[in-house]
Order: structure tokens, then C-alpha cells, then sequence
């Protein structure tokens, strides 16, 4: 099991001016930041992103979402970093996520859910570095 995981913090919440809001939770949560990043995805970046989802009935909406603004990259350390990640973050839908939740606390609706986690370990790996050189990351924090 690998210990971290990559976040972003999605268009809605970063416009929003949750940005300090959410990364405190998450370190309030035991996860250290060894990584982060305020950028942004273009068109292209995002259908790489999301390629897993091409074709689904959400998928043009996501795309067009994503890229509407400015987004926050973090990648996060925690012993078995992508489940706890997943928990503290809560539901896809924010009606169905946990009380204290990220979602519940910030989302707005199923497509603008606040926060990207990843789902697997392997993709933990691809996604920190879809964002980050090798140097930007500081497994050392
Ligand atoms: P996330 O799980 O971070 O990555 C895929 C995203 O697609 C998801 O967050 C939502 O933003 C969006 N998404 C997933 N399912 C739906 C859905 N049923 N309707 C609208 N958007 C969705």
C-alpha cells in the first residue's frame, strides 16, 4: 500500500475561496502536503485526465467544468493514503457524503464535488505525476 495520494481541489471550491479552508482540514486530518500547486487544466490536459471516463453521459459537462478555472494540485502523505483520502472526502454525490465530510462541507453537486481524490494506488502515481516533475515532490515532509 502506498502512502500518498493526489488531490485537487476542483474550479467551484477554488473560486470559492475554500482553497485554505480545505487544505486545513486535510492537514487537520494527519495528511502532510508534499506537493502543491494553484494552475490550471487546458482541454487537452483534462481529457488525458479523465480519459477513464470518455464516452459516460458526464463526461463533456466534466471536461467543461474542469477547465473553467483555476484548480489546486496537492499531493498528499498518510500511511494507506488513497482510502483515507477517499473517507475524508466522502461521497461522489454530496447528498449522500458523511457529515464532516470535504463534500458535505463544500461540494455543491455530484459534478461540482469541491475535491478530486485518487481511487487506486496505481493511479495515485500516474496523477501525482500528470501534475508534478519528480522534483516538486518532497516525500521528505
Ligand atoms: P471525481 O470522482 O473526482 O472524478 C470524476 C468526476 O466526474 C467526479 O468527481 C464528478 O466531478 C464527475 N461525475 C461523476 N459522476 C457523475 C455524475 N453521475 N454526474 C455528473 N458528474 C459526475
Amino acid at each position: 500500500i502506498s502512502n500518498f495520494t493526489l488531490t485537487m481541489i476542483k474550479p467551484d471550491a477554488v473560486s470559492k475561496g475554500l482553497t485554505g479552508s480545505i487544505l486545513k482540514d486535510i492537514t487537520d486530518a494527519g495528511f502532510s502536503i508534499i506537493a502543491l500547486k494553484l494552475t490550471s487544466l487546458t482541454l487537452t490536459d483534462a481529457q488525458r485526465f479523465y480519459s477513464i471516463h470518455q464516452g459516460k453521459p458526464f463526461y463533456e459537462d466534466l471536461i467543461q467544468f474542469m477547465t473553467s478555472g483555476p484548480i489546486v494540485a496537492a499531493v498528499l502523505k498518510k500511511e494507506n493514503a488513497v482510502e483515507s483520502f477517499r473517507k475524508l472526502i466522502g461521497s461522489t454525490n454530496p447528498d449522500q457524503a458523511e457529515e464532516g465530510t470535504l463534500r458535505k462541507k463544500y461540494a455543491e453537486s455530484t459534478q461540482r464535488n469541491a475535491v478530486h481524490g485518487s481511487d487506486s494506488d496505481e493511479n495515485a502515481t500516474i496523477e501525482a505525476h500528470f501534475h508534478f516533475a519528480d522534483r516538486e515532490i518532497f516525500f521528505c515532509l
